[in-house]
Formats: structure tokens, sequence, C-alpha cells
């Protein structure tokens, strides 16, 4: 069956993976291509798909700039509905000879635009809304064949539309959030301007990721690293039903597990007939990280020592393919497009690929969000443990233990963690939180047990909500909840004479300490 699918040309801007994934939320089908895409390539796709529309994303660059990224003039001749956003907006509006040039005032965040004309894509919107703006160029002026649909302070063309073509135009974001009515919008272009049918389901995505490891792997064999955290987790579940036996899906206890972790694992993948290869390393990870204070430093040893291991595996295996089931995000936050910073290394996804010699790296969750990769486990039947289980760094336990690793401080972060599971999994905070965790910090304090001076480590707790782990807001935990935690930790674990609770957003703290 051919999915009615809506195209998502990549300028570069840093939301249009977001763009894909609103698109998929209508239940239509979407692919991020190439900016640089040609108007018969666009003609091929419809072999595989019904193209019914175009985004161009945003970016970064100015139409102005040397080397900015083009449109294929023919695209725009292909009959198919086309919205430009921002740098999108701006492109369409440089090619058809409008007038594009710096603005007044760079606009970055909330901005409030009029809508002159609610048409089309702005059907039903007020006269006034409330946009999300990120730009420095702006349109000033649209030739005759055009006309303004919206305009702000700063933008005198903040939309617009062909008169005859189905070709629009906006200034700002409705992908995101903080536009107030982008859903509306998005929704009019799917199903007003480009008339599609919303027939694609999550289980077509599944098929999907199937058939493409099916393709990839061909006859051969493959094994993932499977952490027993929801994206691994998933990817195993996806591979195997690609490839079956030939999958080998490794679990190294690095020995930073949470209590109970390798048991667990063991028990979940038992039932799905999975070829699961345990490997207990904890004596050589620890080892190797005898004296290792620096964060980076320890995140890249712990990633080495994996693949060292995994390296070993692979060759007891003979797989010739890796399976990774690194998602979206852990692409931005790892720099993979020039754009982006590199804010740490996530060990998922930096060090294997470049260190074993694998024919092909398959990655098929690389497009997904973590809530969409929450639906997918629970339509291919992972446990509800699985499926709501609060996401658990690469390294695990050894970046909630800050400065030097020793067995006793692992320990020490291992308790905590339980303690603090079990208190927030009774209380009914649980499901609003993205993420809750002990930290053992590498300060100590004076403290009083028993009557007797006690001088010992001082443990933080971090709980965040959170849609995608890019931006978290520490939550707002019942001080009850926090004492009941504390008094637990300083009784049950004798080392620790004091509990934190740690108050800080990402930006500008990350959600793990280290
Ligand atoms: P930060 O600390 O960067 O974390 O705000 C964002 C999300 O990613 C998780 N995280 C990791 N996940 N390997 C992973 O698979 C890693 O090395 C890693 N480091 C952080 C973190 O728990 C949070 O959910």
């Amino acid at each position: 069956m051919k999915y009615d699918t809506v195209l998502v040309l990549d300028f570069g801007g840093q939301y249009c993976h977001l763009i894909g994934r609103r698109i998929r939320e209508h239940e239509i089908y979407s692919e991020i291509v190439p900016h640089n895409i040609k108007a018969e390539e666009i003609k091929l796709l419809n072999e595989k798909f019904n193209v019914k529309g175009l985004i161009l994303s945003g970016g970064p660059a100015s139409v102005f700039n040397e080397g900015a990224p083009k449109l294929d003039a023919k695209i725009l001749d292909l009959g198919l509905p086309v919205l430009g956003l921002c740098y999108g907006h701006q492109l369409i509006a440089h090619m058809a000879g409008g007038k594009v040039g710096p603005a007044k005032r760079r606009e970055y965040g909330a901005t409030y635009v009029t809508i002159d004309k609610p048409v089309d894509v702005l059907k039903g919107l007020d006269r006034w809304e409330r946009v999300w703006m990120s730009h420095s160029d702006a349109v000033f002026s649209v030739p005759p064949e055009y006309e303004v649909l919206a305009h702000s302070e700063n933008c005198p063309v903040a939309a617009f539309r062909h008169r005859r073509k189905p070709i629009y135009g906006l200034q700002w974001h409705p992908e995101v959030v903080h536009t107030e009515k982008g859903v509306q919008m998005l929704r009019n272009l799917l199903f007003e301007v480009c008339k599609c049918k919303a027939n694609w389901r999550m289980e077509d995505m599944i098929n999907r990721m199937v058939e493409e490891v099916k393709a990839e792997v061909g006859g051969g064999k493959a094994i993932i690293a499977l952490s027993g955290g929801i994206d691994s987790s998933v990817a195993t579940v996806v591979a195997a039903r690609a490839i079956g036996d030939r999958l080998t899906a490794v679990f190294v206890d690095h020995g930073f597990m949470r209590e109970n972790e390798p048991e667990f694992v063991k028990n979940v993948f038992q039932g799905f007939k999975i070829n699961l290869v345990m490997v207990n390393a904890r004596e050589r990870f620890l080892k190797r990280l005898k004296g290792v204070f620096d964060p980076e430093t320890k995140r890249k040893i712990i990633g080495e020592e994996f693949i060292r291991v995994f390296e070993e595996e692979a060759e007891k295996a003979g797989a010739e393919y890796l399976i990774q089931g690194t998602i979206y995000p852990d692409r931005i936050e790892s720099g993979f497009r020039k754009f982006s910073d590199k804010i740490k290394t996530h060990h998922n996804v930096a060090g294997l690929p470049t260190c074993i010699k694998f024919k092909k790296i398959i990655e098929p969750l690389r497009d997904l969000y973590k809530d969409e990769v929450r639906k997918v486990a629970a339509l291919l039947g992972l446990p509800k443990e699985i499926v709501f289980r609060q996401p658990f760094p690469g390294p695990g336990l050894a970046v909630r233990v800050i400065g030097e690793i020793t067995e006793e401080k692992v320990e020490i972060a291992r308790k905590a963690d339980k303690i603090v599971r079990e208190e927030i999994e009774k209380s009914s905070l649980k499901d609003k939180l993205w993420q809750y965790f002990a930290v053992l910090t590498d300060t100590k304090a004076t403290g009083v047990k028993g009557d007797a001076r006690a001088y010992g480590y001082v443990v933080a707790i971090r709980a965040v909500e959170s849609r995608e782990a890019m931006t978290a807001s520490f939550a707002k935990i019942p001080y009850r909840l926090l004492e009941r935690i504390s008094t637990r930790i300083t009784n049950e674990i004798p080392q620790v004479v004091r509990v934190v609770y740690d108050i800080t957003h990402k930006p500008p703290a990350t959600i793990e300490w280290e």
C-alpha cells in the first residue's frame, strides 16, 4: 500500500525533524529528504509513496550567503502544494523575485502576527495570533502573482500564498509548541491544502523498520548491544523480527547497572526467543577507571572498553552488521549535524562505528523521538516495565558517581537509586516524571548519627519533567516525599550523611550530572 506522504526538504534547520514528527502525529507519512533533491527525483518517489505535498524547512543560512542552500526551481512547477517555513519562506520569496533582506530587528521567540487573510493554511485563525519566530532576514515584498496573508511589526510579509498555485510561505514555525495554533496550521496544510488521507499508523513504521533491517542485512548476521533501556530493547525486537537467530544481542554488564538489572533483562528477552549473550565485564571496567576523575574521560573509557568487550563478542558471533538503537535526540546532542554543538559524548553513539570493522551500522530508530519509541515498544508487546522505563544512560551509574569510581561508591549510588525509585514509584508522581535518580556527589560533609559525629557522603536527588530530554524542568516534588527519601537514604546507607535536591532546569544544567 502506498501512503499519502509529505516530504520535508532539509535546509539545515534545528526543527526539521520535528516537522516530520508533527506530520506523523496526524497519521500521515513523512520523509526527510535533502534540500537539493531534484524535481525528477520527487516524481520517482511516487513509485513508493503518494507524494501529496512538500515542506521546506528553516535553516541557518541567509538566501544571500554564498553557497546558501537552493531549491530546484522545477519543484515549484510540479503542481504539488509547497509550504516554506522560515528560511524556506524567504527562499521561495527570493526565487520569485520578492524583496528579502535583514529584518530591522531579529526576532527570536514568541511574536504576535496579524493574520490579514485567514485562508488555506491559515484557515480558522484569529486576527492576532501568537507564533514562534527565530530569524534575522525577513520578506519585505512579494511579486504580483503572490499575495500577503499575514504581517508582523518586523515582517511586512510574514505569510504569503501564490494566487494560482498551492505555494505558501510562513516566516514562523508552526511545528514548535509555542506557536499556539501550530497544530491547526499543519492540519490545514495536510487536510485542506494537500488533501491527505490519514491512513498511516505506527504499525507501518514497525514494518518499515523490519523491512529495512532485512534488506540491509540480507543473508548476513548482525549484532546489537542490548542495554535493557527502551531504545535498544525496541531495536533488538525489531531486528529479531527481521532476521531471527541471525541476530545476537549482547548485554554487557559493566558493573554500573541498577539493582537487579541484568536479571531483569534476561527474563524479559528470554520471552522473545532472542539469541542473548550476557557478559560479566565488571572487573575490567573498574580497573580501567581507577584514578580517573574527569567526566568526559570516564565516558570515553567506558565507551572504548565497551567496544573491546563488544568486539570480542562480535567476533564470536561472526556478525558483519551492527544494529544500534540510536534515536533522533541522541544524534542531535552528539553533534551529528554541523550546526549543532556537542554537549556530551553519549556512549551509544560515539565510538562504536569508528573502531569496529562492520560492513554497516544500521539504526532503525534514527528518526524517532522517545515517546514514539514507547508507542512502538507497546505495539511490539514489550512489557510495561520496559515501555515506561525511565531512560538510563549507557555508562550507567558511572556518570552518577561524581569523580573517581570505586566499587563502594557505585554500591552507594545503586542503593540510593533503588530507594529513590521505590519511593517515587509508590507515589502518583511517577507517570509525570521523565527521570528520577540519585547522584553520589564527590563532596563529603559532617553529620551526626546515633549521637556521634559522622563524616560521610552527600547524595543528590534529581527528578525532572521533560518531553524529549532536549530541555527539562526540575520536578516540584512534595517535601513529604523528599523527606521520606532522605530519611531512608541516611538510615539505610551508613556512608551517607546528607541528601540534597537538585533544583536546576536543563538548560543550563544537563539531566545527568556528568
Ligand atoms: P543529558 O544529561 O545530556 O541527558 O541532559 C539527556 C538524556 O540522555 C540520557 N543520557 C544518555 N543516554 N547514553 C545514553 O544512552 C549516554 O551516554 C547518555 N548520557 C545521558 C540521560 O539520562 C537523559 O535522559
